[in-house]
């Protein structure tokens, strides 16, 4: 039997401005992607407005509590129908005033009446398929789309399971970090630790452990686990209360997001947003009872900041360049049949649905 080597994805997926467009309307238009945490819509009325594939949305809560996202657009012609975040009792096209109900259904339009047969019952917002995750807002463009229960098996009761308190959590700080890369070279660093001890000291010995550092797939998505460092070695308290306090544990949602939790329950989060095929924001969410002040949280936020974070966007960025480079022939993925913190099965697999995104 041959050995069969598996190889990195060519350069063109990363630097190719045809790739970046058919990943904008083909994976991003029928994956779940992330629009905002559920506390931004507290109220009966409250409303956000947001970009995800090249197409503006907006999520508003309904008189029955339920959360809805729209297409930014009217339906009478094509006005926008709100910007930013607001609060507001019906939803008013600001061009000729037609009003729609929380529910999208149109309510009424100046003069609408004088036209025979206008069945305004027949006139609503277009509406996207949306979940909430843990108290956060998922949309996916794909009516048809699978829930997220059946993507991500298992991971929603997981994350219940590691954030007990999950209800009364709200953001209390987002970091926004701009990375001169590929948004795929960005999920592939956050994807596998083999880079870890020599460019991460900090999180290698002071946050966790990185010979039980693991990372599996379950359905699309990747569950990275590990024990937390010796408590002598950890950089702050991880004394919760909860189980699993001594574990660090990550849920990546293909393809742009991904629940983090840090030893002692600290709940933080990735949103990459993809700008072009070489520029890549990626969002940093960390999250306290109450969005209140909260040491540990912010302690991990800025040593995160400015350790790993900083450490990545130079590791990122020089990747990027060098996918540039006429002299790159993608190497051997390093794929370790044991698994385990030096190896790139990971990537492999991420590699796998990157193919599959673009190629079909
Ligand atoms: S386009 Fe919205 S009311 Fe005319
Ligand atoms: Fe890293």
């Amino acid at each position: 039997m041959t050995a069969s080597v598996i190889h990195s994805l060519d350069a063109k997926y990363y630097t190719d401005p045809e790739i970046f467009k058919a990943e904008q309307t083909g994976l991003l238009a029928r994956t779940w992607q992330f629009a905002g945490h559920a506390s931004q819509v507290e109220n009966t009325g409250d409303y956000f407005a947001f970009e995800m594939a090249g197409e503006s949305l907006f999520c508003l809560r309904d008189r029955e509590g339920q959360v809805h996202t729209y297409y930014n657009v009217c339906q009478h012609r094509a006005h926008q129908m709100v910007t930013g975040s607001g609060n507001t009792r019906v939803v008013v096209c600001p061009y000729h005033a037609w009003t729609y109900e929380l529910t999208g259904q149109l309510r009424a339009g100046p003069n609408i009446n004088a036209v025979e047969g206008f069945d305004k019952s027949k006139i609503c917002l277009t509406e996207v398929r949306t979940e909430i995750f843990l108290g956060f807002i998922f949309v996916n463009l794909d009516n048809d789309a699978k829930p997220m229960d059946v993507w991500f098996p298992n991971a929603r009761t997981e994350l219940e399971e590691w954030l007990p308190h999950y209800e009364q959590l709200k953001p209390l700080e987002w970091v926004e970090i701009p990375e001169n890369c590929n948004w795929k070279v960005s999920v592939e660093n956050y994807s596998e630790c083999y880079h870890c001890s020599l460019n991460h000291p900090t999180f290698a010995k002071g946050v966790v452990k990185p010979e039980t550092y693991d990372i599996q797939p379950q359905g699309h998505c990747l569950r990275h686990t590990t024990e937390c460092q010796n408590l002598a070695d950890m950089t702050y308290d991880i004394n919760s209360g909860f189980e699993h306090q001594n574990e660090y544990s990550s849920w990546f949602l293909w393809p742009m997001f991904s629940f983090q939790v840090y030893p002692g329950n600290v709940l933080n989060t990735y949103h990459w947003r993809a700008i072009d095929a070489d520029h890549v924001v990626v969002w940093r969410g960390w999250y306290s009872i109450d969005g209140a002040e909260d040491k540990i949280a912010r302690h991990l936020a800025i040593q995160d900041r400015e350790t790993t974070v900083e450490e990545d966007i130079h590791l990122v960025e020089s990747v990027q360049r060098g996918l540039k480079s006429r002299g790159y022939r993608p190497g051997p993925l390093v794929i370790d049949p044991k698994c385990g913190v030096n190896s790139e099965h990971s990537v492999m697999h991420l590699q796998q649905w990157m193919r599959e995104a673009v190629d079909g």
